[in-house]
């Protein structure tokens, strides 16, 4: 069972409680795939979506999953709200406690952003996202797409290949993987390695052929362009070539191996397109599944009872 107030990453989360979210997307999926994508599960409950930094995936994916469950939904984007007049996030989160909402999906660049209004607000409180730190709702969605196309996690070789240093999708991918069983591989540039992250239970690797060899599963990460300025690699060009997923790079990896990105793409940089629309990539489904897994969490977190109840 998932007894917890909030979802704030996978660092603090048992195996179990992992798969428990897991099992409970799977349902949440049919739900999606039907023609009428709508239940009366989550009738009552509100849920806003504050949103301190940009996202399609993310924020999209949480207002479906709350209309999908029939509660109601809102979205704030912290540009167009009172945080440009001043308020804090303490004052904003009680405020919309204050209008009666049950769940506050919140993303910002600040590491620990989610953790703090936690502990400040009554209502339960999801990590949308924040700094450097996790994206458990992505790291989430990347298991279940790779228990769906693998059957399972414990064994599979994995490889994370880009900007480990700033990516919060790599910390929580790292995460849940090692939690679950899998063998963990992170590769990219020196400079975008942090240090000691052997201590969280994966092989470094800085040549993308090793990195790749016999893999199951490759989760490429965006390439952040925006600091494309600070000197962490020359160019784009020189990254692509030393770190893009080509077609033929592809082929060191096992035969079936699984193609993941949690978006946006850079494509031709990180990715090259024919890989990214090829037989190997689960991109698309990983969208689809970010809805499964963000209901399963939903209705978690609301006290979701009975999993029978909840898709019918
Ligand atoms: N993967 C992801 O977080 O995408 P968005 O920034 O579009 O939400």
């Amino acid at each position: 069972m998932f007894k917890r107030k909030d979802l704030l990453g996978l660092a603090e989360l048992t195996p179990e409680e992992i798969n428990f979210i897991l099992d409970t997307a799977r349902p949440m999926k049919q739900i999606i795939l039907r023609d009428i994508k709508k239940v009366p599960t989550l009738r009552g409950k509100s849920v806003v979506n504050l949103f301190y930094e940009p996202s399609t995936r993310t924020r999209t994916s949480f207002e479906l999953a709350a209309k999908y469950m029939s509660a109601d939904s809102v979205n704030i984007a912290a540009s167009t709200s009172s945080v440009v007049k001043g308020e804090s996030l303490t004052d904003t989160g009680i405020t919309l406690t204050s209008m009666g909402c049950d769940i506050v999906v919140i993303r910002h660049r600040e590491s620990g952003a989610p953790a703090f209004l936690a502990r400040n607000i009554p209502a339960r409180v999801i990590n949308a996202g924040d700094g450097t730190h996790e994206h458990p709702t992505q790291a989430l969605l990347d298991l279940f797409t790779m228990r769906e196309k693998k059957g399972g996690i414990k064994g599979l070789t994995v490889t994370i290949l880009g900007d480990i240093l700033f990516s919060r999708v790599a910390r929580s991918n790292i995460w849940g993987l090692t939690k679950l069983g899998a063998k963990v591989r992170v590769c990219g540039p020196t400079t975008l390695m942090p240090r000691q992250i052997e201590e969280l239970g994966v092989e470094v690797y800085h040549n993308i052929d090793e990195a790749l060899k016999d893999a199951d599963v490759i989760n490429v990460l965006r390439i952040q362009l925006e600091r494309q300025d600070k000197g962490y690699f020359p160019t784009t060009r020189e990254y692509s070539r030393l770190f893009g997923l080509t077609k033929e790079r592809l082929e060191k990896a096992k035969p079936d191996v699984l193609v993941l990105h949690p978006g946006p793409m850079n494509r031709g940089i990180e990715i090259a397109p024919e890989v990214a629309d090829g037989l190997h990539s689960a991109i698309n489904e990983q969208v689809t599944n970010g809805v499964a897994v963000r209901m399963a969490l939903l209705y978690l977190l609301t006290g979701g009872g009975a999993i029978g109840e909840a898709v019918n």
